[in-house]
């Protein structure tokens, strides 16, 4: 895993946001695999910013979000739909076409599950996936349980999961018990992921994710085993980090090494 340590969570957004763009920009085809949330909602501005002031276009590129809530139609208004359509899409050029939501609505949850592996398989695999992480390690909506192979799949809420989101709903009795989500395994073939994490209150689950053992009471902890990892995090969330120093180290020691092979 590769961990960024940045001054502050504009710094994370605005870093996330530029490897989106990196990607977008380079492939003639990229597929990405966004998330939704508190934290990914600034990468969304700054792809927006990108858009609007640099000619960042996504016209060319596909989207699979990590997951819905079960029971919500496209437009209730907390969910997952709505969100990326208010957070992100009405404000750039993806065509309507070219981006999908788990359907919280199916009528059978798990042939969408089948619908949506195959859906991504046939875009030729997610080239980079977004992922916020839960304050009990989860990543989607895969909470500590699931398995490590998992793929998308109808998953219950865990309680904690549900009260962070009360605050989206108003009333922890109005937060769905179940969500369609990506499976850990589905998660772990995009061929980059891409993790941001801030405040306080995400120090734990990191430090697990990152230092601890691959479990799967640490569902983000499987990124370790995937090639192709950054996590991008702000002080507080790195607080729990007993090798922050390292990293901090390693981003100066290849920033040095890029800038010869620049002048070289
Ligand atoms: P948050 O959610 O960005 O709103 O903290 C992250 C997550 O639960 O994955």
């Amino acid at each position: 895993m590769r961990v960024m340590i940045l001054r502050d969570a504009e710094a994370v957004a605005a870093a996330g946001a530029q490897r989106l763009a990196e990607v977008v920009r380079r492939n003639p085809a990229p597929v990405l695999g966004l998330a939704t949330g508190g934290t990914v909602g600034g990468v969304y501005q700054e792809l927006i910013r990108l858009h609007r002031e640099q000619g960042l276009s996504l016209a060319h590129a596909r989207s699979f979000n990590l997951d819905e809530y079960l029971g919500l139609s496209a437009d209730d208004p907390q969910s997952y739909h709505r969100f990326m359509f208010e957070q992100l899409f009405a404000h750039v050029d993806l065509p309507r076409g070219n981006w999908q939501v788990p359907d919280g609505m199916a009528m059978d949850p798990r042939a969408e599950g089948r619908r949506y592996e195959a859906a991504i398989e046939a875009a030729g695999g997610i080239d980079i996936q977004l992922l916020g992480i839960g304050r009990d390690g989860h990543i989607g909506f895969n909470e500590p349980g699931s398995s490590l192979a998992s793929r998308t799949r109808v998953k219950a809420l865990a309680e904690q999961t549900r009260r962070d989101n009360a605050r989206f709903f108003g009333a922890l009795e109005r937060v769905p018990r179940l969500a369609i989500t990506m499976g850990v395994g589905t998660i772990l073939s995009a061929r980059e992921c891409l993790l941001l994490a801030t405040g306080e209150s995400k120090a734990v689950a990191i430090a697990a994710m990152v230092e601890g053992p691959v479990t799967a009471l640490v569902p983000a902890s499987a990124l370790q085993l995937h090639p192709a990892t950054t996590v991008i995090l702000d002080p507080a969330a790195a607080s729990g980090l007993k090798l922050a120093e390292y990293y901090r180290a390693a981003e100066e020691a290849e920033a040095e090494l890029r800038m010869l092979q620049k002048e070289a």
